[in-house]
């Protein structure tokens, strides 16, 4: 069986990674991917994600069973009801289950429409009354843009000054364009964060290990927020209970009520969540794959990845196993003055082996050669499986000592929550 995958960073790389180790699957393809990828053996497809009809052609031409949508801006653009529309299978959902994600005004009303835990909120598109809600309301508050904005379009502010300029900067200067012409208000969760992943197919869900990332830019949660700067699963300090208490209240009611509202949901479902001293509270419910959390994810599965989605898309029942044994965890590294300005074209060191993995997300060959180049903000990833959180440092930091990243940064204290 050939498959495609659609994206080009560090999720596209492990997803793909791990579907060409199936039984079944003699070539994985990635569109756009990165050059890092193809030292996996992966294979590159030039199309970008945006280019449904040749996605559409080369999935025909080529016979590919079905094709697995990585990013949330493919899956908003309406990406799998393309494919669906010309008898094509895709994993992920359609555009109208996806607007759990591209809308966190549409989150939030389901959530209050079926119950679910979540912080209290005011949509807004008029300044003086998002101004007013915040007045009122008082600090901390979040201030977030309603629609897409790469990870960015949230503020946690500390003062009711911070949170007016922000509902400024979205609603009256534009600074997210159409995203931010309306935006969430909400109430400040004070707890540990989570995040919790499911296979979905309607009403069935198969909860994956949980998983904690680290947003911000710099050691000790300082900086700017990022698309995420390391990640490890499972969170051993988590409870059990805890997951059960958010897949009662959290997944199967938001999954009943997508099917009551019309659009059953098929594909990854992410809710963001907030440990807060009344249980586990959503931030937010993404559509798709956590990027880097699928990276420390997908080591763990030790059933047939590629087999598990066929049969989640032909509505059978999938055997999905996961090891138990210690931790696994990685430090993203990217190019100096990531999330803003930074520059590309600095070398990379050479791939890792034995039990380190290394995922690329912005590399790309130096010309007629197989050297790379960074060539985005986060630039690879390496990630291992051991014992213990400690242990897994041990190894990732020890290997990350040994490498040239000049023109790169990486945080020092991925996992660090769990000593
Ligand atoms: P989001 O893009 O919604 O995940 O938000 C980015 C980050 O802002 C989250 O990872 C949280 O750290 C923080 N955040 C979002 N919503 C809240 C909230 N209601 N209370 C506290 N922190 C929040
Ligand atoms: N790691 C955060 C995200 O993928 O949205």
């Amino acid at each position: 069986m050939k498959l495609l995958v659609v994206g080009s960073g560090g999720r596209e790389h492990a997803i793909a990674k791990k579907l060409l180790e199936s039984k079944d699957v003699e070539k994985v393809f990635v569109a756009p991917g990165n050059d890092g990828m193809t030292l996996d053996g992966l294979e590159l497809v030039n199309i970008s994600i945006s280019e449904h009809s040749k996605l559409i052609d080369f999935a025909k031409v080529n016979n590919i069973a079905w094709t697995f949508i990585g990013p949330d801006d493919a899956l908003a653009a309406g990406i799998v009801d393309d494919f669906n529309q010309v008898g094509l299978k895709a994993f992920g959902p359609t555009k109208a289950a996806a607007e759990l994600e591209w809308s966190k005004d549409f989150a939030k009303e389901i959530m209050v429409k079926y119950d679910v835990p979540t912080a209290a909120y005011g949509t807004f598109s008029d300044f003086e009354e998002a101004k007013a809600y915040i007045e009122e309301k008082g600090a901390p508050i979040v201030v977030k843009a309603d629609g897409l904005a790469l990870g960015k379009g949230v503020v946690v502010a500390e003062t009711v000054e911070q949170a007016v300029e922000a509902a400024h900067e979205m609603l009256l200067d534009n600074k997210f364009g159409d995203s931010g012409a309306r935006v969430v208000i909400e109430e400040f969760l004070d707890g540990e964060e989570f995040s919790l992943f499911a296979f979905v197919n309607g009403d069935k869900f198969y909860i994956m290990p949980t998983a904690q990332d680290h947003k911000r830019a710099y050691d000790g949660d300082k900086g700017p927020n990022t698309g995420g700067m390391g990640a490890y699963a499972p969170v051993p300090h988590l409870p059990e209970s805890v997951v059960d208490t958010a897949v009662d209240t959290i997944v199967k009611p938001v999954l009943e009520g997508m099917i009551q509202e019309g659009c059953p949901y098929l594909g990854i479902l992410y809710a963001g969540l907030i440990l807060t001293a009344d249980g586990p509270k959503v931030i937010e419910f993404n559509a798709r794959f956590g990027d880097p959390e699928t990276q420390i994810i997908l080591p763990r599965l030790t059933s047939d990845f590629a087999q598990n989605i066929t049969d989640i898309l032909d509505s059978k029942e999938p055997n999905i196993t996961w090891t138990d044994k210690g931790v696994t965890l990685g430090v993203v590294v990217a190019s100096n003055g990531y999330p803003l300005d930074y520059e590309k074209g600095k070398p990379l060191p050479e791939k890792t082996a034995g039990d380190i993995i290394t995922y690329y997300a912005g590399a790309k060959f130096v010309e007629n050669s197989r050297a790379l180049l960074s060539n985005g903000g986060r630039v690879y990833m390496l990630v291992t499986t051991a014992d213990t959180v400690s242990a897994a440092q041990e190894k990732i930091y020890d290997q990350l000592k040994r490498q040239d990243t000049t023109g790169l940064f990486y945080r020092h204290d991925i996992g660090g929550k769990a000593l």
